[in-house]
């Protein structure tokens, strides 16, 4: 098991850091010392760890001066996050983690970051990969809904992981149900969503994002991609991080309204479009025409049925058709 407290964020470090940033020029050891009422041995050996973990400080006889920091997801890049922030630059995987914070009672919002996970976990007991340069981590949520209603939390996720590339990047994310984010049809980003609940109250529901940031794909992986294959430059994942967690803050209130249903239709790539939907005990195929309330999508098949399929894995045949053509469907 991992030592839960030695991995949240050093509240030394975090204030030699607010205050370097907030001066931008040399503040002296002594300053700092003052400041922070402890030795300037100490703040030389704290000032050591930072450049450890990649900042840039420039040391003279004048003090101490932040000149870059590194694109770790560190929590102090994060201001105001960091207290909810568990940091590790390797980890099995960030949900087992969450999983473990959450049934110890860990806030809504706690998250667990990792550069690196070895043993990432994906959808319907896939592995997900996870080397340096891609964006990893778990959310805890406490929603307060019926447990029916938790697929809208995947729904919900997904349109604020296709928000913030649209805002960063000008790039029209398009989602796949149930919680798959594409561009131009290769998947960027996958979510992977764990819930505890009883008959009727939600415990805690973990969604764990992972995202294709600064991560090449192979040539030959036509299903996938990552930010920086479609730009053509690396991107600045703790920018991303920045403005997915804000939108996350932003649309948690959203959950349960009709705007969030109303979002994801408008990004979705899944509707009016051909499917094949493996679900538990049943494959679906047929022309995927909305979702319901509780994020289920419905399908209508060849001979006029409908049919809800509430979780599974989707498969998109042939191109989305215009609104009005229920044409025939093809098996790939
Ligand atoms: C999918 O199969 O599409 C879901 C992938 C989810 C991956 C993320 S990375 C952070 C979190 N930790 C994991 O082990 N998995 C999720």
């Amino acid at each position: 098991m991992v030592n839960i407290l030695k991995m949240k964020v050093n509240e030394t470090r975090k204030q030699i850091l607010k205050a370097l940033r907030d001066y931008g020029d040399y503040l002296s050891g002594e300053m700092l010392s003052e400041r922070l009422g402890i030795s300037r041995v100490s703040i030389w050996k704290h000032i050591c760890s930072l450049k450890e973990d990649g900042y840039v400080i420039d040391t003279s006889a004048r003090g101490y001066r932040l000149v870059s920091s590194p694109d770790l997801l560190l929590p102090y890049e994060f201001p105001g996050l960091e207290e909810r922030i568990y940091y590790f630059s390797e980890i099995g995987s960030t949900m087992d983690l969450a999983r473990e914070l959450a049934k110890k009672g860990a806030k809504e919002g706690t998250i667990v970051i990792a550069e690196v996970q070895t043993h990432g976990r994906g959808r319907l007991s896939r592995e997900w990969f996870s080397p340096k340069g891609g964006i990893y981590f778990t959310i805890i949520l406490r929603p307060r809904i019926s447990p029916a209603y938790a697929p809208r939390i995947n729904l919900m996720i997904s349109i604020t992981v296709a928000i913030a590339i649209k805002k960063l990047f000008r790039l029209n994310a398009q989602l796949k149900w149930p919680n798959d984010v594409l561009i131009k049809g290769r998947k960027v980003c996958g979510i992977l969503a764990e819930m505890n609940a009883e008959m009727d109250v939600i415990n805690f529901v973990n969604v764990g994002i992972g995202i294709n940031a600064n991560t090449s794909i192979p040539q030959f992986e036509k299903t996938a991609t990552s930010l920086k294959d479609t730009l053509g430059r690396e991107i600045s994942r703790k920018k991303f991080l920045g403005v997915l967690l804000g939108e996350i803050e932003r649309w948690q209130p959203q959950l349960m309204k009709e705007d969030s249903l109303v979002e994801w239709k408008k990004l979705s790539e899944t509707l009016n479009r051909d499917v094949k939907v493996i679900a538990p005990g049943e494959v679906i195929v047929g022309r995927a025409i909305d979702i319901d309330t509780t994020g289920a999508l419905i399908i209508k098949q060849s001979n006029g049925s409908l049919t809800k399929a509430m979780a599974g894995d989707c498969i998109h045949l042939r191109e989305k058709a215009p609104e009005t053509d229920m044409g025939a469907v093809s098996s790939q």
